[in-house]
């Protein structure tokens, strides 16, 4: 949230960096101190739009701390969020009735928990789009997701534009960007409808000066339904030859100083543009179908992929029915490849075949069936694992 500062107070310095990292990322300045005291002074002195702080104190009782705050005119209203190492309803109980807003338990599901509240504090926020004027420490970059299949057909560019809308849908606050880099042919404009002129040809075609961040805010469409916004691929095989692919990873630099997710379908390709990419992400989808061939291929592909340096952490796989439902299942995918796979989509007929022709997604095409409930899951899940592999990545 760009222009709105927390301030993170916890004995520990190592949990004040992590939560640090994991706020920076959503574009929030953060300030830390390490004790009660320190964090009243700050607190009057700095005025930050919210407290984030472990009630277990050794220099002042957790509800004089709370009360303090509520008594003083520069944060009776500061919103105020317990995220403690103590699991005891007493103190959870004590904490709230003295006034904080939120108390968030330490624990295994806490981080999601947390980025729930923010977005119940702040979705109202206003932000400034591709700003980094704030002065103090420019946004950081936005979530790279890099989708990509050992082989065509596997439904890798209905999921990347599918999964991308369900997460615009959860967090519409956030800007989002799709960029197809199937070459020599691009197919989501095809999935979401969008005919228009602005592609990726056409903004590699652009002086580099022009081609920026303002530029696709201002200009990239934003097809109905989809909430996201595309830089679709190239509309022809004639094109695509043409296009100027040194640029690409300047664009994409350019997405990502702009937008909260970039979110790109590379289908198929691992090419001199496409690797450096995949290097760069923060989550990998890797969509295998549950043919024999499919899966093998996947194997040989992740082998490659792992000696350039990347990491399984970053591999999510989907195993998507896309073929019907003969095939390997699931944990005969995951021995050959050897790595888990995520989730599985279930085999959705033609229905999937007449979403994309109406140019629907899923979820708003088919709200009951049981792969929205299962893009809606991926999707969050997505998200948080991203953030969680970035905040960490950040500690090191
Ligand atoms: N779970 C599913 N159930 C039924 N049909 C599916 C499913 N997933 C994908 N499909 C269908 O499979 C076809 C191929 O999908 P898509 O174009 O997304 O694949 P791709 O991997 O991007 O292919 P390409 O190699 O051409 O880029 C589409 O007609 C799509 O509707
Ligand atoms: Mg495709």
């Amino acid at each position: 949230m760009i222009g709105k500062t927390v301030l993170i107070v916890d004995e520990n310095q190592a949990t004040r960096g992590y939560l640090s990292s994991v706020l920076k990322e959503r574009q929030f300045d953060t300030l830390e101190v390490g004790s009660g005291k320190e964090a009243l002074i700050s607190a009057w002195r700095d005025n930050p739009d919210l407290i984030l702080f472990d009630p277990i104190f050794s220099d002042i009782q957790d509800v004089e701390f709370i009360q303090k705050l509520r008594q003083h005119a520069r944060t009776e209203k500061t919103p105020i969020i317990a995220f403690s190492s103590d699991p005891a309803p007493a103190r959870r109980e004590a904490c709230l009735k003295a006034g904080v807003d939120e108390y968030i338990v330490k624990s295994s599901g806490a981080l999601s928990q947390l980025h729930q509240a923010l977005d119940r504090l702040f979705s109202g926020g206003t932000t400034i789009p591709g700003s980094t004027e704030s002065g103090h420490g420019s946004r950081g970059k936005g979530l790279l997701f890099v989708f990509l299949s050992a082989k065509g057909g596997t439904g890798t560019s209905s999921l990347c534009a599918n999964l991308a809308m369900t997460i615009k849908e959860q967090h519409p606050e956030a800007r989002v960007v799709v960029a197809d880099l199937v070459l020599p042919i691009g197919s989501i404009g095809q999935i979401v409808g969008y005919g228009g002129q602005v592609n990726l040809v056409t903004a590699a075609n652009l002086p580099s000066g022009q081609a920026n961040g303002e530029y696709f805010l201002k200009n990239l469409p934003e097809p109905e339904l989809w909430k996201f916004q595309l830089l679709a691929g190239s509309p022809d095989p004639q094109h695509g030859s043409n296009l100027k692919v040194d640029r690409i990873g300047q664009i994409v630099e350019t997405l990502r100083a702009a937008y909260d997710f970039v979110i790109l379908d590379i289908g198929r390709s691992l090419s001199r543009f496409s690797l450096p990419l995949i290097q760069q992400a923060d989550l990998i989808p890797l969509i295998v179908s549950t043919d024999q061939s499919t899966v093998k291929l996947t194997k040989t592909v992740w082998e490659y992929l792992h000696e350039l340096g990347i990491d399984t952490q970053n591999v999510y796989a989907i195993l998507n029915r896309a073929v019907g439902l003969e095939g390997l299942t699931k944990a005969e995918a995951e021995q050959i490849i050897g790595f888990p796979i995520k989730t599985t989509l279930p085999y959705m007929g033609s229905n999937f075949a007449l979403a994309n022709n109406l140019n629907q997604p899923i979820i708003t095409k088919y709200p009951k069936d049981t792969a929205t409930i299962i893009f809606k899951d991926v999707a969050g899940d997505m998200v948080k694992l991203a953030r969680q592999l970035r905040a960490r990545a950040g500690l090191n």
